[in-house]
């Protein structure tokens, strides 16, 4: 039975509008779908954002230390899953083909964009160790309050905070590069590195 090549279904089960409409949600060999690019720019915002309040915390007078951290736990715990879904995407859908580059351009973009999410995933779950651990419930603006499941321990404390500043500082060198290719591709190779992040392009079905 012929199956649609992006989801997997019977097409003749499926109206051919329907297959294109799901097409559009998901990636293919050579697109990004919707999911993929609403959730790019969602949390690439997010997560600028909580680097920079991250490395804020410590650089404001001692009284507003607090506020500060109080406000990048509530920002990033409000965002978990999303981040968190942005990765599994990843992983569950493969990486379509890096535009205009030789194969071994692709693999170094490629493994450039997994060690982004490698990064990403080792702050998720740093993140809510370091707060747990220091015996602290992880608070979002105040409507909800998350204990943690296990005591104070300064050991894994200080270990998880470790690899959270660690991680940060990889997250940031790797998203000046992502960031600095991107830019490379607007203005000097005529593909469309930009545009397919920005709108889903013509999908293959079968
Ligand atoms: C993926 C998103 C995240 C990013 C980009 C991020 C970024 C940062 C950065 C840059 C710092 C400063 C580290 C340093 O000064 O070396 C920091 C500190 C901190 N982060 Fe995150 N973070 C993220 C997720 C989380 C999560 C999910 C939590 C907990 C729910 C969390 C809790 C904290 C806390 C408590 C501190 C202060 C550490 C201390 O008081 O010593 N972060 N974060
Ligand atoms: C203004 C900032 C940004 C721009 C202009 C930008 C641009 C792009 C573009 C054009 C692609 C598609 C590359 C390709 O496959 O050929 C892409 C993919 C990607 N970007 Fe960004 N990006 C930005 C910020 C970020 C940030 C902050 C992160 C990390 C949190 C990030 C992580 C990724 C990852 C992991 C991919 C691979 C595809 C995916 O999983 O979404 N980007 N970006």
């Amino acid at each position: 039975m012929l199956k649609c090549t992006l989801t997997g279904y019977p097409t003749v089960l499926m109206p051919r509008k329907s297959v294109q409409q799901i097409a559009l949600m998901r990636d293919s060999s050579s697109t990004y779908g919707w999911t993929s690019i609403l959730l790019h720019w969602i949390t690439a915002i997010v997560v600028i954002a909580l680097w920079f309040i991250g490395k804020s915390i410590f650089s404001v007078e001692p009284g507003a230390v607090d506020a500060r951290r109080s406000l990048h736990v509530s920002v990033a715990a409000a965002a978990w899953l999303v981040i968190l879904l942005r990765v599994v995407w990843r992983f569950r859908e493969g990486h379509p083909r890096v535009r205009g580059q030789s194969l071994r351009i692709h693999r170094i973009a490629k493994a450039a964009h997994y060690a982004m999410l490698m990064a990403l995933l080792v702050m998720l779950l740093s993140g809510p160790l370091m707060v747990w651990a220091d015996g602290g419930n992880i608070d979002i603006f105040g409507l909800l309050s998350i204990p943690g499941p296990f005591g104070p321990s300064e050991a894994l404390r200080s270990l998880a905070w470790y690899l959270h500043s660690k991680a940060a500082v990889v997250l940031f060198v790797l998203v000046l590069l992502h960031i600095g290719g991107a830019l490379k591709h607007l203005m000097f190779h005529s593909d469309d590195t930009i545009v397919r992040m920005i709108w889903p392009g013509k999908v293959e079905t079968s």
